[in-house]
């Protein structure tokens, strides 16, 4: 798929999801990644132009948080809200059927889940490469573990199956990448993941894992920018 295409595809997919979801005086939670940035500028238009300018947002990384003050959006720290009411978030792939989830790619996971936990509408947009038949086609699973022990905690993600990778940084390959919350990633990919369910509760029980990427019944709608239009994916 072409870069320009499939910057196109999220950015009508983006533009979409803020146009039909948020209305003035909502909390929004504002997603990390690519996509979710076309979220962020669209948000901002309507900010800046005197539409939506009610509105209070809470962010999911500290990447985003800096793109949404720099489009001068009212971020706020989330201890402010026990709700958010709509948040606009990409991924990694979905499952049509279910709406699950794999997210992470980016590494805001965490913030990302916790964001989406407390949202009343949780809006995934996508250019349509993210739809697949099934969880881990295309990634790893990114899970996020303590530093300390981090080997052990990986020995024990073997143990469920999982090929565990350390995330090395983007800058220096030679440090692992570091997340918000000041944890690892390990990317894990899994000869069986039939039951993305079964092992999302599993992987949560292990001990050293902070989370994990696969985010289950947590999406209420998926929007896909394709080629020739932008289409709300039914369950
Ligand atoms: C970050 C994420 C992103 O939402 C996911 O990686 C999709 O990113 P992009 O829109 O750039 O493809 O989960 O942790």
């Amino acid at each position: 798929m072409e870069a320009q295409n499939q910057n196109q595809m999220k950015q009508a997919a983006a533009m979409y999801a803020v146009d039909t979801y948020v209305q003035d005086g909502m909390v929004v939670g504002l997603g990390t990644g690519s996509t979710a940035e076309f979220a962020v500028k669209r948000l901002a238009e309507h900010f800046n132009g005197g539409n939506l300018k009610n509105i209070r947002c809470v962010a999911t990384s500290d990447q985003i948080a800096a793109m949404g003050r720099l489009f001068n959006l009212p971020v706020h720290d989330s201890n402010e809200f026990v709700q958010v009411d709509v948040t606009i978030d990409g991924a990694d792939e979905i499952e049509p059927k279910s709406f699950t989830l794999l997210k992470g790619q980016g590494g805001a996971l965490l913030r990302e889940k916790l964001v989406a936990a407390v949202t009343r509408m949780e809006v995934i947009i996508a250019d349509e490469s993210k739809l697949v038949q099934q969880i881990g086609q295309n990634f790893p699973i990114p899970v996020e573990v303590t530093p300390f022990a981090w080997s052990q905690t990986s020995l024990r993600l073997q143990t469920l199956g999982a090929s565990p990778l350390l995330r090395p940084s983007k800058n220096n390959p030679e440090k692992p990448f570091i997340t918000d919350g000041n944890n690892f990633v390990l990317d894990c990919r899994f000869a069986n993941l039939s039951d993305p369910e079964r092992m999302a509760n599993l992987i949560k029980s292990v001990i050293g894992v902070v989370e994990h990427g696969l985010f289950i019944n947590m999406a209420h709608r998926v929007i896909i920018g394709s080629h020739d239009a932008v289409y709300e994916v039914t369950r």
